[in-house]
């Protein structure tokens, strides 16, 4: 077996990026390393510790002494008082400075967990342990992390780069198969806008990947993790480069939040449709926009709901100041692996569209 080994630069030092079919026992010895005599917190959640705890305990033993903490299962993990909750366990428990956070989740968890160690102390190690596709391609990379409020999701957060990103694609054969597909469509995104190898490979391997075969799924993860190491490194702290990862997001968003019955993927799997139908008047090609939309196809997707409120949509697309003020940004391909973002929509313009996608999509 073999792995990969990505960086990630920043202004703190270089946080390696592992990951493949067996990586957790591949750099057995560099974690050992991390790990040796420090006190050490899993934050974790009860269904992931039945599937895979025994991972978990086995990256524990070098450590002085290992506790798991369990939090609420997916989104619910997101909230100041769980992050308050463990912050209060970590005290009760000795946790200073040299202590280490491994967050081993989905990246609900990896959210909580980078933000409860970034925070601790004023910041402690996190090592992210990522168990999804989206947290393994996305979530676990660039060092952002945040909590909700009932007010707006990821409202509350702090920039903190993990130590390391361990991302072994043994955890992703037990993933349900449409939480695997959800993920794809971030691969999607990646290789439309940054790089269209990534979209060639996943043609050639679709099936062994759709089957969630971890040698299959290595370089696909690879590949994506490493165009995200890239865009974050030239933009650390999301001023600019980085909002080309939006891709798909900008309906998408808007979807997600009105339809009820999507994933966050599937979400973005609309959001792209929509947005190359916007890149091919503006000269993108006929023959790569199909392309695209054919391996977006071959994921399913939902359909809308019959009463999908358009103003709802509509409403959410123009949720931000800015947004009313001057129409919205569109990240859209304009070449195979390049996007750039565009102002040049008119409102108008998306409403009347929007009508019609929607109508097609019921
Ligand atoms: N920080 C970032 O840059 C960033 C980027 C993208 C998304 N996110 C955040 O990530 C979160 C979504 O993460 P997610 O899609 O990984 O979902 P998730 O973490 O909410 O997990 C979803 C479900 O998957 C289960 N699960 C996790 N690993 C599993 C495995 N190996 N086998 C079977 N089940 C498993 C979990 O128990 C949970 O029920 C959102 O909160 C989003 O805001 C953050
Ligand atoms: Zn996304």
């Amino acid at each position: 077996m073999s792995f990969a080994r990505l960086e990630l630069r920043h202004a703190h030092g270089v946080t390696p990026v592992w990951i493949g079919a067996a990586v957790l026992d591949e750099v057995r010895s560099e974690l050992d390393e991390i790990i040796c005599g420090r006190r050490l917190f899993a934050i974790t959640s009860r269904p992931l510790m039945t599937l895979h705890g025994g991972a978990l305990e086995r990256l524990g033993r070098e450590a002085s002494d290992c506790s798991v903490l369990e939090v609420p299962d997916g989104e619910q993990a997101k909230t100041v008082e769980n992050a308050a909750e463990l912050w209060s366990r970590l005290l009760v428990a000795g946790g200073k400075r040299d202590s280490l956070v491994v967050a081993f989740g989905g990246g609900s968890i990896g959210d909580l967990a980078g933000f409860v160690a970034g925070c601790f102390l004023r910041g402690i190690d996190v090592i992210q342990v990522p168990t999804t596709l989206l947290a393994q391609v996305d979530a676990a990379i660039g060092g952002k992390t945040a909590v909700n409020r009932p007010q707006a999701k990821n409202s509350v957060g702090v920039f903190h780069q993990p130590l390391a990103v361990v991302s072994d694609t043994r955890f992703l054969a037990t993933l349900k198969p449409r939480q695997l597909r959800s993920g794809l469509f971030e691969v999607i995104k990646t290789g439309a806008i940054l790089d269209v190898g990534l979209l060639d490979l996943l043609e050639a391997t679709y099936e062994d990947v759709l089957a969630a075969d971890p040698v299959a799924l290595a370089p696909v993860v690879e590949r994506t993790a490493a165009a995200k190491i890239r865009v974050v490194e030239e933009d650390p702290e999301e001023q600019d480069r980085r909002r080309l990862l939006n891709f798909g997001h900008t309906l998408g968003h808007a979807l997600e939040m009105t339809a009820g019955n999507l994933e966050h993927g599937e979400a973005v799997g609309y959001g792209m449709l929509f947005a190359i139908d916007l890149a091919l008047e503006r000269g993108f090609s006929a023959l790569e926009a199909e392309r695209i939309r054919g391996l977006v196809r071959r994921l399913g997707l939902p359909l809308l709901p019959e009463d999908l409120n358009l103003q709802d949509v509509q409403g959410h697309l123009m949720r931000d100041k800015k947004a009313r003020e001057s129409g919205i940004s569109w990240v859209l391909p304009t070449a195979p692996g390049r996007a750039g973002i565009f102002d040049d929509v008119s409102l108008d313009d998306v409403e009347a569209r929007i009508a019609s996608f929607v109508a097609a999509a019921c």
